[in-house]
């Protein structure tokens, strides 16, 4: 499958993508394959070579019939024989050396493209990957790169060959004999209509197959990362129906471009007999006037070899017209300018831990800050706030109040609209976000880990944590009574609980040793069985530390030094939980409504 999903959904691009024109498309591909200049340059020089060897067989079979057979010079056969040997040889040797050479280039150029885009891709800005989707952006990185390096094998050289041999077979006909060569081109009108004809419906066939095989794709991809719902809800026998019917139709598809491709075969088959018979018969009425029957059996041949390439010539234009088109998808990811917020260049915060503890100054500051996620609608307004070091705050508010997009915003994964944002005093624009993130550390409710280790997890492959920290943070948080440092971690952590799960990131955020933490609803998931533990995880964490607690449960926090209450984008409330109370606000509504729902409910 070469870029197949990729071409599907092509036409229905929402993202931002520049259509390079061709001379710019073949400029970038020229950059990707420069650094492999030699190595193709190599295969280039021989392509000629090969088309000459190619040519050179009939010619000698002729000289061997004329020169050796006929005359019954039987001496003369072993020269020719063995010159034939030698020819094919060495043109078997060439084509495997040119192919080998094509290839070795196209893929390591093809590796460095990809390496391009992975890293291309991490550097983009969260909001990115909110509008696309994700399957598209993997059809790009690996399907479509596929799909181009497919043209190095399949296309561009033999085409280029091709080429050249179809114009050495003319030359060499009309050479020979141009009476036979002329009825050999009679039937070039018919073969190209045919060709021509069955090309255009086989490429609109293969277009379809290409859809159906995303359409399935998609299918697939859905059953099986929604298995749980699909068999929860006993979905399954609608998921086989609608997995059926994709399959089905992509089988079909499949059956008329066979057919067309075998019909294309065969017509062509047949021109070439019928050819062949016209060679016979006319030179049969003609043997002596200049057409010797080794020139006959040459001509038999050169035919054979004039019809494959110009068979196969519109599917190899095809290929190359995939594989461009492919490039101009990849390129078009690569030209996606929105990266995250810069790093490494900004001066760095005082790193000593005084300010810490200095009240004076706050940790976090937010100053008239308006912000969006598409530029038109508000989601937080003229939010002012700050929050001293050490002090440990909650925000709480009805879903959708826009708590998460505070801390989204104060760890720069968006930036705001208007305002200002500081932490200990500095605008966090003028902050290095490598250093801003390490300084703020979030924890959320969507967890995620990486396949491998339980340590490998809490490090993050961070050369700045050494195993001290680790064991440390580990135990601090009540995970090594659980599991081992080097248990097995599952891809996203399938293998553990959802406790358990919670106390590897939350080692993972103590071993960083944060000035800020954020949990946002970071114990939403946890039965109350895990909740003692986590609790105690948490504790652990926010100990002499500025924090940021989001939660839904208002009972959970009820310890905290304030609490600040959004709604609609903006902060309405702020005060302890206590003064929340007695204000008789959103706040005491929302813990009124909480904690009736939480009371045991009478048995009658
Ligand atoms: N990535 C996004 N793109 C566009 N709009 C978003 C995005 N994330 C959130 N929103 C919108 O912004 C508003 C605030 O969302 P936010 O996630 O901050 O709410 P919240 O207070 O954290 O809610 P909850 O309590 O349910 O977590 C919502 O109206 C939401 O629909
Ligand atoms: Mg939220």
């Amino acid at each position: 499958m070469s870029g197949d999903a990729a071409s599907f959904d092509s036409g229905s691009e929402g993202e931002r993508i520049r259509r390079p024109r061709d001379p710019q498309l073949i400029k970038q591909l020229w950059s990707v394959l420069s650094p492999h200049r030699r190595l193709l340059l190599f295969a280039l020089l021989l392509i000629p070579l090969g088309s000459l060897l190619h040519l050179a067989p009939p010619f000698l079979l002729k000289k061997t019939i004329d020169e050796a057979i006929v005359p019954r010079a039987l001496q003369n056969i072993a020269p020719y024989g063995i010159l034939l040997i030698i020819v094919l040889v060495v043109e078997h040797l060439t084509g495997f050396v040119q192919l080998a050479l094509m290839q070795i280039a196209g893929q390591r150029a093809m590796s460095d493209l990809r390496t391009q885009a992975h890293r291309h891709l991490l550097g983009l800005r969260v909001s990115y990957f909110d509008r696309t989707p994700i399957g598209r952006v993997m059809t790009r990185v690996t399907n479509d790169v596929e799909s181009i390096s497919e043209s190095f094998s399949a296309g561009l050289v033999t085409l280029v060959g091709d080429i050249l041999t179809l114009i050495g077979i003319v030359i060499a006909m009309l050479w020979l004999n141009v009476r036979l060569a002329l009825l050999t081109f009679c039937v070039l009108p018919l073969l190209t209509v045919a060709v021509v004809t069955f090309q255009r419906v086989l490429r609109q066939t293969y277009r379809v197959i290409r859809r159906r095989l995303a359409h399935i794709n998609a299918t697939l991809q859905e059953h099986i990362s929604g298995v749980k719902v699909v068999q929860i809800f006993a979905r399954e026998q609608h998921a086989a129906l609608e997995f059926d019917q994709a399959n089905r139709a992509y089988r079909d598809s499949y059956h008329r471009a066979i057919a067309f491709d075998a019909g294309l075969y065969a017509i062509v088959e047949m021109l070439s007999s019928v050819t062949v018979a016209a060679l016979l018969w006319f030179s049969g009425l003609r043997v002596g006037e200049g057409i010797t029957f080794g020139m006959l059996v040459a001509f038999i041949e050169y035919a054979q070899r004039f019809f494959i390439p110009i068979r196969d010539m519109s599917a190899k234009y095809a290929v190359i017209q995939q594989a461009l088109s492919a490039a101009e998808r990849v390129f078009g990811l690569l030209a996606v300018d929105e990266p995250d917020a810069p790093r490494g260049q900004r001066p760095s915060l005082p790193t000593t831990p005084a300010h810490r503890v200095d009240t004076t100054v706050p940790a976090v500051e937010f100053r008239g800050v308006h912000a969006s996620y598409d530029g038109q609608t508000p989601v937080l307004k003229d939010v002012s706030f700050s929050i001293a070091a050490g002090a440990t705050v909650a925000i709480v508010g009805p879903t959708g109040a826009g708590k998460t997009t505070v801390i989204r915003l104060l760890t720069r994964l968006y930036d705001i609209d208007r305002g200002q944002i500081l932490l200990y005093g500095n605008d966090i624009c003028q902050i290095d976000v490598a250093e801003l993130r390490r300084r703020v550390v979030v924890l959320s409710q969507d967890i995620y880990l990486f396949g491998g280790t339980v340590r490998s997890n809490i490090t993050l492959e961070d050369p700045a944590i050494d195993d001290a920290q680790v064991v440390d943070a580990a135990r601090r948080v009540g995970l090594l009574d659980l599991l081992s440092l080097d248990a097995t971690v599952a891809e996203r952590g399938a293998n553990l609980s959802a406790g358990e799960r919670q106390l590897i990131v939350f080692a993972r955020a103590l071993a960083r040793d944060p000035e800020i933490l954020v949990l946002d609803e970071a114990t939403a998931n946890v039965d109350p069985e895990s909740e003692r533990i986590v609790q105690a995880g948490i504790a652990e964490l926010m100990h002499s530390r500025t924090a940021i607690v989001i939660a839904h449960r208002l009972t959970t926090i009820q310890a905290v030094d304030s609490v600040m209450v959004f709604a609609d984008g903006r902060l309405s409330e702020r005060g302890s939980h206590a003064e929340l109370l007695e204000r008789n606000g959103i706040y005491a509504r929302l813990y009124q409504l909480q904690y009736v729902s939480q009371a045991p409910v009478p048995l009658a």
